[in-house]
């Protein structure tokens, strides 16, 4: 049972100040959770409570009072009943009022400790005996649009390791094309362009899309990999959509002509994933473009915000193949498994990713594992908020022998 919940505001990858949720029993287990933050947000995600100045006291404030004195004595494995009362207790349909990073570094907390308390990992504790594969990860290894410096307006370049026996090969050969990359790039433009972005892939401050998937092709080809890794893109399209057009390569192009740009894309590169192609609007054009382009995964992320009133409309379009899911988004892990429950059974492809803005806990590793997603999105092989999550993964791969299910599902 909990004795004492408590927050305190800790520093995130970019250096903003983020909340950090303590929770403690009466038994003396106790766990903490980080509310991620997002730079490409969706408009209908949770809301973020922030002071004026950026932190986030009044968030912390409540959790000190309010979320204390309301949740001392819950059992920490009633997590829909703890979950229940942050919803309730907040009462709006968008945690605007309690905050989304408020509830969700509590609800993150609360199952931590239930796991230990449980003396379970947190994937089992999550997945039960359902846990059989470890995800495929989706590496941003050359990033654009709202996370670097440069002119790029798709915002991650992404690789795929299918074809592989285990994690580790998957991830190793990543690494290898992420490193193969920078060669490259310092041979063709100087050091000075393998500065990194928010995510930890590359930024060289390139303006044409079509440069960016020319480099991470390339270094795929020069690794040797060409018949096990595939690409893809996150457009994050919102963030380049003037109201009528979209704004990329120097051009204006019309909702229409974009779905001929990325069939174009799709012609020239192998592109098993594209993310939000479209702005978080335009279900139609989602679902022609996955009409189009049948193999690849079209997949939503501001389309949805992990809120199942979007997902069900994107279903009855048939907008996406698949979806991303950030428990942030949404502020709640019941809420999380929830949408992910319901995106499974109607055949959708779970992504759980993280944000831009990550602390070092690997919770998304575990929660991954524990729902059995698909795919999981942490960013490139580099800088310690992402690698957490992928060590995390090589972790539960070497003690406990899971398999890694890339090559049987995909190819
Ligand atoms: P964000 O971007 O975390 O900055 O919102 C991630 C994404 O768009 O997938
Ligand atoms: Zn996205």
């Amino acid at each position: 049972r909990i004795k004492k919940i408590k927050g305190y505001q800790i520093l995130d990858s970019r250096g903003n100040k983020t909340i950090r949720v303590k929770i403690e029993t009466y038994g003396g287990i106790s766990a903490t959770g980080d509310a991620p933050a997002g730079a490409s947000k969706g408009s209908r995600e949770a809301i973020e409570l922030r002071d004026k100045d950026g932190g986030v006291t009044r968030a912390v404030e409540l959790v000190n009072t309010l979320i204390n004195d309301s949740l001392r004595d819950f059992d920490v494995r009633n997590q829909l009943g703890i979950d229940q009362t942050l919803i309730r207790m907040d009462g709006t349909p968008n945690k605007s009022r309690v905050g989304g990073n408020t509830t969700i570094a509590t609800s993150i907390a609360v199952a931590k400790t239930a796991a230990k308390a449980m003396g379970l990992e947190i994937f089992q504790y999550i997945g039960g005996p359902r846990v059989r594969y470890l995800p495929i990860p989706l590496l941003n290894i050359l990033n654009g649009g709202l996370h670097a410096g440069n002119e790029l307006k798709i915002q991650e370049f992404i690789i795929i390791p299918l074809s592989f026996d285990s994690f580790h090969e998957a991830l190793y050969a990543a690494d290898e094309v992420y490193k193969q990359l920078k060669g490259i790039i310092t041979e063709k433009y100087g050091k000075l362009y393998t500065m990194l972005g928010d995510e930890g892939g590359v930024a060289p401050p390139l303006s044409k899309t079509e440069d960016a998937l020319d480099l991470v092709y390339t270094a795929i080809k020069n690794s040797g990999y060409e018949d096990k890794i595939v690409m893809g893109i996150d457009a994050a399209s919102s963030d380049f959509f003037n109201g009528s057009q979209y704004e990329i390569d120097g051009k204006k192009l019309s909702p229409d002509e974009m779905i001929d740009y990325y069939i174009q894309l799709a012609s020239r590169y192998p592109l098993l994933y594209i993310e939000d192609p479209f702005n978080e609007n335009d279900f139609e054009r989602f679902s022609i473009l996955q009409q189009k382009l049948k193999k690849t995964i079209v997949t939503g992320d501001d389309l949805f915000t992990t809120n199942i009133e979007y997902l069900k409309k994107g279903i009855e379009k048939s907008s996406a193949k698949g979806t991303i899911v950030k428990p942030n988004q949404i502020g709640t892990l019941s809420e999380t498994f929830e949408y992910i429950e319901f995106a499974k059974k109607n055949s959708i492809k779970i992504i759980v990713s993280h944000r831009s803005g990550e602390t070092e806990d690997s919770f998304i590793a575990d929660l991954a594992v524990g729902v059995q997603s698909d795919f999981i999105k942490t960013g490139a092989p580099a800088r310690g908020e992402r690698t957490s999550k992928y060590n995390r993964l090589l972790e539960i791969e070497n003690d406990y022998g899971i398999e890694y299910y890339g090559k049987k599902i995909y190819l």
